[in-house]
């Protein structure tokens, strides 16, 4: 019952979509176990692109099952809306189920979202506003509201009244707000109820059967390791464990199901939203990379910050994921460097030199990357389909990566669409990869 975990290793947007869309062609299955429409997951196919937020990256596969496990956060009109447009693109979205035990994203969670950071001025967060985190503060105070609630006007009408009890005082300023009007609210997610009704199911249940049939579930992460809220630099993070462990949790499977972890992370380093980021650049060289990288956010369009690669970051990353797998993506945009750094340990205020992730959040804001200097290359590597096909330089970047973090690089991206990418010699050991033989369904 081979099951997989592709996670983010930095910061989000790491080319996760496009990584799980590539893979998925070898699973059954595409479970979505964190996050909620924070994430933004582009696919590119024949030079059409594809923007998903809530929807797994696998549905652009006809006949996959993709799951919205419990662990991710729905707001039902941006799950309506994907839908449509999929349907509207010819896109077959029978396959959808969504965990009744799923949380929903309600209109108070977005006006309050907004208004944390409002209320936090100069230390704001950054948030996508799509209310991720006032949502699961209520799944954690137990005043959140379910998928399955939605079929039951009773029971939803009861459990709307006693979420928002507790927030008089913080959506006062929203009385007039009509979201936030009780009939016209409860009316609203009755409609999504009945609109999404059959594909609401028993999803634990769903990947457990499709595991032990000896099928393969991909599960897919958003955002990434650096944003964990337990790992990740708190508070700059989200609200959800974006690391695989969660992805048990969060889709309702034992740690046992998860036979390889895969890492996906650029060839440098990108964060949308406020936060330390230690090898963040502010120079000629952030500008160029967020050009030639089209580092503006797929969710809130905003500039992504740009920097070198940080190896400390990513070491960390390994660990808490224990990857036994790194896809390295957008390798091409550093092609036309002269020179490329790596930032390999960090200096601490007082000089100190950190070859670990430090945890004590005040090192973690005064930390500056000390940088290894690689030599670059100037080919365009977009045709590039095999190791030998690129540059020695690249080659070399890639090995220098490998052997510092100790995890393999198994896929590396050489441009946004989907046939862009080289399988190197230990891809082709993995479950996922093409070479590989399987087991056929039900064999299990
Ligand atoms: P995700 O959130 O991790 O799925 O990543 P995003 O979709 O938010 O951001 C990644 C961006 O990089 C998207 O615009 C992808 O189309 C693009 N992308 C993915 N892999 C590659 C690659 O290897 N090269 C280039 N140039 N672009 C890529
Ligand atoms: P994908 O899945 C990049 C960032 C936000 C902000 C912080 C908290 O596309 O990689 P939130 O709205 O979650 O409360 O915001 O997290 N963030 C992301 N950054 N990619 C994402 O998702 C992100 N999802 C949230 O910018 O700094
Ligand atoms: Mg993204």
């Amino acid at each position: 019952m081979p099951g997989i975990a592709i996670v983010g290793a930095q910061w989000g947007d790491e080319g996760k979509g496009k990584i799980t869309d590539l893979l998925a062609e070898r699973g059954d299955a595409v479970v979505r176990f964190q996050g909620g429409n924070n994430a933004g997951h582009t696919i590119v196919r024949e030079g059409v692109e594809w923007k998903l937020h809530l929807i797994p990256s696998g549905i652009l596969h006809p006949g996959k099952t993709c799951v919205i496990g419990n662990g991710v956060v729905i707001d039902p009109k941006v799950l309506i809306d994907e839908l449509e447009a999929l349907r509207a693109r010819k896109v077959d979205v029978s396959g959808l189920r969504i965990s009744a035990n799923a949380h929903l994203i309600m209109p108070y969670h977005l006006l309050l979202d907004s208004a944390g950071e409002a209320k936090l001025g100069s230390l704001q967060i950054g948030t996508t506003r799509r209310g991720i985190g006032p949502c699961y503060a209520d799944k954690a105070a137990r005043l959140g509201i379910r998928v399955q609630d939605l079929l039951d006007e009773k029971i939803l009408k009861k459990k709307i009244v006693a979420a928002m009890e507790p927030k008089r005082l913080s959506l006062r300023p929203f009385e007039k707000d009509p979201s936030l009007d009780l009939k016209a609210m409860t009316e609203e997610y009755l409609t999504y109820g009945h609109q999404l009704e059959r594909h609401i199911a028993d999803t634990s249940k769903l990947v457990w059967e499709i595991l032990d049939a000896g099928a393969m579930v991909i599960f897919e992460g958003a955002q990434g390791a650096m944003l964990d809220i337990d790992h990740g630099t708190y508070p700059f993070v989200t609200s959800s464990n974006p690391v695989a462990g969660a992805a048990c949790i969060g889709a309702g499977v034992g740690p046992r199901a998860i036979d390889e972890v895969w890492g996906v992370s650029k060839a440098y380093t990108t964060r949308v939203g406020a936060g330390p980021f230690p090898s963040e650049l502010h120079d000629d060289v952030a500008e160029q990379i967020r050009t030639k990288g089209g580092e503006f956010g797929t969710t809130t369009g905003r500039p992504r910050r740009t920097g070198w690669l940080d190896l400390v970051a990513l070491r960390y990353a390994a660990r808490l994921n224990t990857l036994t797998a790194l896809s390295i993506t957008k390798l091409d945009v550093l092609s036309g460097f002269d020179r490329i750094q790596v930032c390999t340990s960090y200096k601490g205020a007082e000089g100190a030199e950190f070859d670990d992730f430090p945890y004590h959040q005040t090192v973690l804001h005064h930390a500056t990357a000390e940088l290894t200097e690689l030599p670059g290359w100037t080919e365009d590597i977009g045709e590039c389909r095999s190791m030998s096909d690129l540059p020695a330089a690249a080659v070399d970047y890639l090995r220098f990566i490998e052997e510092h973090l100790r995890v393999p690089v198994t896929l590396v991206g050489v441009g946004p669409g989907r046939e862009q990418v080289i399988w190197t010699e230990a891809g082709n050991e993995t479950l996922l990869s093409p070479s590989a033989s399987r087991r056929p369904v039900g064999a299990g």
